[in-house]
This record gives C-alpha cells, sequence and structure tokens, in this order.
C-alpha cells in the first residue's frame, strides 16, 4: 500500500518525506488556501516547491470545471514537473478529461468520488487514480469503508488498472481498514501517519529496556 500525504504544507511533506515511507502528495483548492497561495506564479511555484521534495506522484488539482478549461489547465500543470497527477473532479466534463489525458499519456486523480457507480465511470475512462472520500461518507452516516471495498471487488472483476487512492482518511482505523481491504494508496495528513507509531507498550517497554541496561552499566 502507497501512503500519500493530503496537504500542501511543505513542512509536512518534509517530515513525512524524511520519515522515509512516503510514496506521493495530495493537494486540493482547499488545502492550497490553507497554506495562504494564490494566484497562477504563486500555485505553480508552489507546486514546483513540493515536487522538489518528493519522488513522484503529486496531485495538482484543476479549478475549470468545462472540458476545454480542464483541458488547458492541466497540460499547464503537468508541463510543471512529470511527477504532477492532474486532479479533475468527478463531473461530466471531468470524465471526458479524464479519458483525453489517458490518451496523451498523462496521469490522472479523479476525486470528490462518492459512489460505485462514479467508481466505475472513472475506471472506464482511464483515470490512473480514483479518490473515493472515505470521512466525508462517514459525516453523513454512510459507511466510506464499505464503499472502497465494493469499489475493489469491481475493479478485481474487471482487471481496472485505476489504482484506488482512499481520501478524507482522519483516523489510523480508516488506514488500516483500508489496508485490509487493499485499497491501493492511502492520502492522509500527517498526524494518521506519525499516529502509527504510537502504542504504550512500545513505550513502557522501552523505558524498562533502557533502565535495566542503566542498572547494570552504571558510570
Ligand atoms: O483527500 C481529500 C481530502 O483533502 C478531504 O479530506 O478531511 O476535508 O474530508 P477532508
Amino acid at each position: 500500500m502507497k501512503f500519500f500525504i493530503d496537504t500542501a504544507n511543505l513542512d509536512e511533506i518534509r517530515e513525512a518525506y524524511d520519515l522515509g515511507v512516503l510514496d506521493g502528495v495530495t493537494t486540493n483548492p482547499s488545502l492550497m488556501a490553507k497554506e495562504g497561495i494564490s494566484g497562477d506564479e504563486n500555485v505553480t511555484a508552489h507546486y514546483k516547491a513540493i515536487c522538489d521534495i518528493v519522488d513522484d506522484k503529486v496531485s495538482a488539482e484543476v479549478i475549470a470545471t468545462e472540458f476545454e478549461g480542464m483541458i488547458k489547465e492541466g497540460k499547464e500543470l503537468a508541463k510543471i514537473d512529470d511527477k504532477i497527477v492532474v486532479k479533475i473532479p468527478m463531473i461530466k466534463d471531468g470524465i471526458k478529461a479524464i479519458k483525453y489525458f489517458h490518451s496523451e499519456g498523462i496521469r490522472t486523480n479523479c476525486t470528490l468520488v462518492f459512489s460505485a457507480g462514479q467508481a466505475i465511470l472513472a475506471a472506464k475512462a482511464g483515470a490512473t487514480y480514483l479518490s473515493p472520500f472515505i470521512g466525508r461518507l462517514d459525516d453523513i452516516s454512510f459507511d466510506g469503508l464499505e464503499l472502497i471495498e465494493q469499489i475493489a471487488h469491481i475493479y478485481q472483476n474487471y482487471d481496472f488498472e485505476t489504482q484506488i487512492l482512499a481520501a478524507s482518511v482522519r483516523h489510523t482505523m480508516h488506514l488500516i481498514k483500508c489496508a485490509e481491504i487493499g485499497a491501493d494508496v492511502v492520502t492522509c495528513p500527517l498526524k494518521v501517519i506519525t499516529g502509527l507509531l504510537n502504542h504504550p507498550l512500545t513505550d513502557k517497554g522501552l523505558a524498562q529496556f533502557l533502565a535495566d541496561h542503566a542498572k547494570v552499566n552504571k558510570k
């Protein structure tokens, strides 16, 4: 399972990368706004800065919602760096744009996915990644993980090449359950990745080991 970090914050991206387990980054317009990034030039420079930190796969989202605009913007984004994956919303023109980018060899991430039907469409269009939003489904009393399971089953039936990128992952149990189901990628905030480290018995055990070592190694 690949780990992507879901942020546009350079420090957090560096911290996750330094841990040695990061496979990519996902951003969206809200995450860019959170970092105060605005204006075409700044946005481009920020994506470039992200690409310079990680090895590959930086999702950069288009703002346009009609076909021509998405193609123009997506091409501009793809030009920033070979690591860019063009993120396209799950709407009618988005599906057409995904199909277009697929034929041009440009990787895409189909975002804002909330149903199995949408997942089938995106795979048919040739999306590289599919981003079902688990947390936002849970927020409205639908089971986000059940959707991941359903999509994984459907994709297996037809050997679809689209990778399931579980998004809107809010906590470690989301991530672990996604691993059990077999999601190809999980994108999450830094605290979810570092949260995997925590266990009180690890802390207690380490303290005991160090104390026992100190007892017989007095200076
Ligand atoms: O990857 C999508 C993500 O940024 C949305 O997360 O927590 O705002 O639902 P959230």
